[in-house]
């Protein structure tokens, strides 16, 4: 059994593919309510953890974990995600760690016949290899039974203008539940999939009646965390 801990999660909707995973999920959170007992306190390093989402992840986990809080100008350390050399850096300066959580990643939204070579390269090198890079660098560095949880959002429910968003982020789902397959030493690989944001709502002046609150989100990067979901995508909305 692993040493981490799951909680029933209130407010999260959590879209499972089929039965059988709905009732893997569903032993998955008993296993892990004796798990709750043994659960150990992990060091988590939150990439994007200055951010809408991140800062709500931030809180939730730090009653009960050690977080380092990275931003790319703010937060306890800075990392451009574009640069494997950057997040090298990171994980050395960091030490020993038990998760890795990405709250961040940017593609470039605009009509397929707008965007450039150069706009749909952007979202490859930033949202999709900087992610995948976190975990490719990091699993060198992470403890045995780590976890990564990386984010992405418009993948599912794809809208005019997103071709490049959506590509970039199915592709980082397409590798976690890939990567989950070949991970060595019992480590584990999520995605969290949010619809749209409440607060980035509000922030952009539209309607937030149907935007998920930062603070609900947060739940899902928990479970990807305590539980012991492995390749999987959280669609949070
Ligand atoms: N908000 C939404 O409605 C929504 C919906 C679906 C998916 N998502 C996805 O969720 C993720 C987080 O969104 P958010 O709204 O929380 O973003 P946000 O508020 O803009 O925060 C971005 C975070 O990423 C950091 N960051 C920016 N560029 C970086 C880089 N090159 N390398 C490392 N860190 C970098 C920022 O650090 P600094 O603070 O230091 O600049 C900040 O912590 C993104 O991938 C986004 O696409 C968001």
């Amino acid at each position: 059994m692993r040493p981490y801990y799951t909680r029933v999660l209130g407010g999260v909707r959590v879209v499972v593919a089929s039965k059988n995973r709905a009732n893997r999920a569903s032993e998955s959170l008993q296993r892990g309510e004796q798990h709750l007992r043994g659960g150990r306190q992990l060091k988590i390093i939150v990439v994007g953890g200055t951010g809408t989402i991140g800062r709500e992840v931030v809180k939730l986990l730090s009653s009960s974990h050690e977080i380092v809080t990275v931003g790319y100008d703010d937060g306890d350390l800075q990392v451009d995600i574009a640069s494997k050399d950057a997040i090298k850096g990171l994980f050395r300066e960091v030490g020993s760690f038990d998760a890795v959580i990405s709250a961040t990643g940017v593609a470039k939204f605009g009509s397929i016949e707008e965007l450039s070579d150069e706009d749909y390269m952007f979202g490859l090198t930033n949202k999709l290899m900087g992610q995948v890079n976190l975990v490719r660098v990091g699993l060198n560095y992470i403890n045995d039974n780590g976890s990564f949880t990386l984010t992405t959002g418009v993948s599912q429910k794809p809208r005019p203008g997103s071709s490049a968003v959506t590509m970039a982020n199915a592709a980082v789902e397409g590798f976690v539940r890939a990567a989950a397959l070949e991970l060595p030493r019992s480590l584990r690989a999520n995605a969290v999939s949010p619809g749209p944001v409440k607060e980035t709502l509000e922030a952009k002046g539209k309607d937030s009646s149907h935007g998920i609150a930062a603070a609900t989100l947060a739940l899902s990067y928990k479970e990807s965390v305590e539980g012991d979901r492995n390749g999987e995508v959280l669609d949070a909305r």
